[in-house]
């Protein structure tokens, strides 16, 4: 369920018309919810309230300081992929202490910067990520709390492009070696071994796939409790699929995802971190575009938005769907006719979907793509020299612009004429 629906016959986002947020802001515009951000965390607070837990919002799904704000401010930790999004989370309000630090290629800078500003934890995916981290901890005078992500060899299902828990794929450390490098860490000075940690995929639409991986992480904290380790935490990762089409086929709720996990590693008396992302911002943005034409073709007509790839790029990177709706109701005896939707970039990728049966738009309409709130304007660019996409935060009766559409001014200011500078010879 989210807070996007027809009052009056207009879509709100909440008690704010989406036509006002367009007349405000302008087009294309993502728009969140805060009454739905907060309803998505507190389904994963109560799916786990039967152990200590820490719900730590994959901040990869959707950035914006405000957004972590809200989650933050309900008590929510944070996965951080980069020193960037570590940035963000401080920027939010977020304390170290509940900021965990995941992927591949953690750098020197980044490890530094998470030690120096306070971490909950670092899951560390290779060796030699460990020998650094241990190196960089110890010249801080520090030592470094660690999981290994261990990768359990299990099939999720879901888009090869966002499926990480296979032996093929680069994310983290094989199982049947994990208890050699989790001796290898115990003897390390700058690390200190407090979990395990998996993260199979994402969009992940069956809860098989988290039993097989959570049954092989509970095998795996015994015979590491049995090797000496202290495993006092385990952080199952995020993946929780969402609906993006209002059909009968919606994935598990929260609550029986939180099951799973109970069965599976509920016995083990750890703390238990999960890092759902899209669960969360998904349903909780749409992005709001206008019609700028419409297009008879040869044999198909094409609905011209004035959104791209570039600002919402999953259509066009994976083939994802995203509901379209109309702004203002449709008569129930509408018409709906086949159209190709696109956006204005020149390459024929720039397409949303093809033969979509919508309503007959014309020039001006306002269209919401819902279920954008999550890896839509993180992954947006300027491609076409369009524009970053803003985002606006709604809450109640209220919105506020929270990152403005940079000016062309701006864009281009960013980029310089070279004032040369000779190599060292
Ligand atoms: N934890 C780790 C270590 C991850 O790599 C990810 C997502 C998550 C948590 C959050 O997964 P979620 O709960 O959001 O499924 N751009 C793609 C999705 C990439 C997901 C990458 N990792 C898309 O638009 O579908």
């Amino acid at each position: 369920m989210d807070h996007f629906n027809y009052k009056d016959g207009v879509l709100c986002a909440e008690d704010v018309p989406l036509a006002q947020i367009a007349e405000a802001v302008g087009t294309p515009v993502y728009v969140y919810s805060t009454a739905t951000l907060t309803r998505h965390f507190q389904q994963f607070q109560k799916a786990l309230d039967w152990t200590d837990h820490l719900v730590c919002f994959a901040v990869k799904s959707n950035s914006n300081i405000a957004v972590l704000k809200v989650l933050g401010d309900l008590g929510a930790g944070m996965d951080v992929v980069s020193g960037g999004e570590y940035a963000r989370a401080k920027a939010a309000g977020v304390p170290g202490e509940r900021i965990v630090f995941s992927g591949v290629g953690k750098t020197e800078d980044e490890m530094r910067l998470a030690l120096e500003g306070g971490i909950r934890q670092f899951n560390v995916e290779s060796e030699p990520e460990l020998l650094l981290l241990s190196e960089v901890a110890t010249s801080l005078g520090v030592t470094a709390p660690i999981a290994l992500r261990v990768n359990p060899d299990v099939d999720a299902h879901t888009h090869e492009k966002i499926a990480t828990g296979k032996s093929d794929n680069k994310f983290g450390i094989p199982i049947a070696k994990s208890r050699a490098v989790y001796a290898l860490a115990a003897s390390l000075p700058g690390i200190e071994v407090v979990g395990v940690d998996m993260h199979i995929g994402s969009q992940l639409t069956e809860l098989e796939p988290f039993r097989q991986a959570y049954a092989k992480m509970a095998e795996l904290v015994t015979a590491l409790r049995e090797d000496g380790h202290d495993i006092r935490r385990l952080d199952m990762g995020g993946g929780l699929g969402i609906p993006y089409r209002r059909d009968n086929n919606a994935p598990p709720l929260p609550v029986e995802y939180g099951k799973v996990v109970r069965e599976a590693v509920g016995h083990l008396g750890c703390e238990i971190e999960i890092e759902p992302g899209r669960n969360i911002s998904g349903n909780a943005g749409i992005l709001l575009s206008s019609v700028i034409y419409l297009k008879e073709g040869e044999g198909r007509d094409f609905l011209i938005l004035d959104a791209a790839m570039n600002d919402l790029m999953r259509p066009a990177m994976y083939g994802a769907h995203h509901d379209i709706v109309p702004v203002i109701e449709p008569e129930l005896a509408a018409e709906v006719a086949p159209f190709d939707v696109v956006g204005p970039v020149c390459e024929s990728g720039d397409t949303f979907e093809k033969g979509m049966q919508l309503n007959r738009f014309a020039a001006g309409d306002l269209v919401a793509f819902r279920s954008a709130g999550a890896y839509g304007a993180v992954m947006a660019s300027e491609y076409n020299t369009r524009p970053l996409v803003p985002e606006v935060l709604v809450s109640g009766d209220q919105f506020a612009v929270i990152r403005a559409r940079p000016s062309i001014e701006e864009i281009i200011a960013r980029d310089a004429i070279p004032g040369w500078m000779t190599a060292k010879s």
